[in-house]
């Protein structure tokens, strides 16, 4: 079952995230980060357990960011990832947002649901100027997607 989250699925989206940021596969996000940006999480629930999460961040006009998509390692490959990825579409769909952007080391899964790799210098000054706090800056290895709403 897909839902939006609630504030008690903080700590569940933590550890999942947690788990790809030590892999080296995604960025870590602070508790305080996820309580702020609650509202822009998605999550899958089977049999009461939190599989898989991913957010859809409006930042600029027209553009929002797909972030922190994470599917347990033993669940993928079985389709949950983009059933989470087109919620965050429809959800931007119907803010009347038409482009959606990544930055991910997985430019393969994007693809297939119909993004295309684009130059970051093409992406508003704002969303790089972010790239500061990242852990990684500057040498960034993550590839950066745009999905455009038909
Ligand atoms: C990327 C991720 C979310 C994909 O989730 P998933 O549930 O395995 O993906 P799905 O099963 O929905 O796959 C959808 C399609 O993408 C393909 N796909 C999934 N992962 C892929 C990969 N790593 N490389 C190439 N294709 C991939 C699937 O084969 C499927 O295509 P098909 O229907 O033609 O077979 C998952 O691998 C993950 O959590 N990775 C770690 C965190 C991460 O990198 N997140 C993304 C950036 S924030």
């Amino acid at each position: 079952m897909l839902r939006k989250a609630k504030v008690t699925d903080v700590n569940r989206i933590k550890e999942l995230i947690g788990f790809f940021s030590r892999e080296g596969e995604m960025l870590p996000r602070s508790l305080n980060e996820l309580y702020e940006s609650i509202r822009d999480f998605w999550v899958y629930e089977e049999k009461g357990k939190i599989l898989a999460c991913g957010a859809l961040h409006p930042s600029w006009e027209d553009l929002a960011e797909v972030k922190s998509l994470a599917v347990e390692r033993e669940k993928q490959r079985r389709g949950i990832g983009r059933e989470v990825l087109n919620a965050c579409l429809n959800e931007a769909e119907g803010l009347g947002i038409k482009k959606i952007f990544a930055l991910t080391y997985r430019p393969r899964f994007f693809q297939k649901e119909g993004f295309r790799i684009i130059n970051k210098v093409d992406l508003p000054h704002k969303i790089w100027s972010e790239c500061i706090k990242c852990p990684h800056f500057p040498d960034c290895k993550e590839v950066p997607l745009l999905y455009e709403v038909k």
